[in-house]
């Protein structure tokens, strides 16, 4: 049991309030590396609701999905392709999708501030992500 958990027992147990969580817990995963609440964490939250089915879990483009898709969905840890990536041009592939290809546009999908911590979690994959 993690940290926090045993704290929220021992605090509900002792009568006093449990302290809010402060974010969801992630999905069960035994290979999820511990990420510190923040937009990183809400970020691969977010990509794994709605990004994982074609991008993969670590964003490696091996999604469920993947297989059936022509182009393929970008394998996002390509060092190569993060050279072409400024934040601001990446949020906007993000918010207006890749026409012609099953990258749709994510601006009415989304809430900004989703779209911002995707980003910025996607940004960290080339270099070995969080
Ligand atoms: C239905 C499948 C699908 C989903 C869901 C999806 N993508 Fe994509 N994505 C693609 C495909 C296919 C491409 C490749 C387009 C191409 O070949 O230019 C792509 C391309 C991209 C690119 C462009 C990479 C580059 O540098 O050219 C980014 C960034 C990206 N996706 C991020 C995301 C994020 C973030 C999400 C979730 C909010 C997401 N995608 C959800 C299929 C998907």
């Amino acid at each position: 049991m993690r940290p926090a958990a045993l704290a929220l027992l021992a605090a509900c147990s002792s009568g006093a309030p449990p302290p809010a969580p402060a974010q969801a817990p992630l999905p069960a995963d035994p290979e999820v590396r511990e990420v510190a609440p923040g937009p990183l964490r809400a970020g691969r939250v977010a990509f794994r609701a709605t990004c994982q089915v074609c991008h993969g879990l670590y964003g490696q483009g091996d999604g469920p999905a993947a297989a059936a898709l022509h182009p393929p969905p970008a394998d996002l840890t390509e060092p190569t392709r993060a050279d072409a990536w400024t934040p601001a041009r990446l949020e906007d592939t993000i918010r207006s999708g890749v026409p012609g290809t099953a990258m749709i546009a994510f601006e009415d999908q989304m809430e900004a501030s989703e779209i911002l911590s995707v980003t910025a979690w996607v940004h960290t994959l080339p270099a070995g992500g969080t």
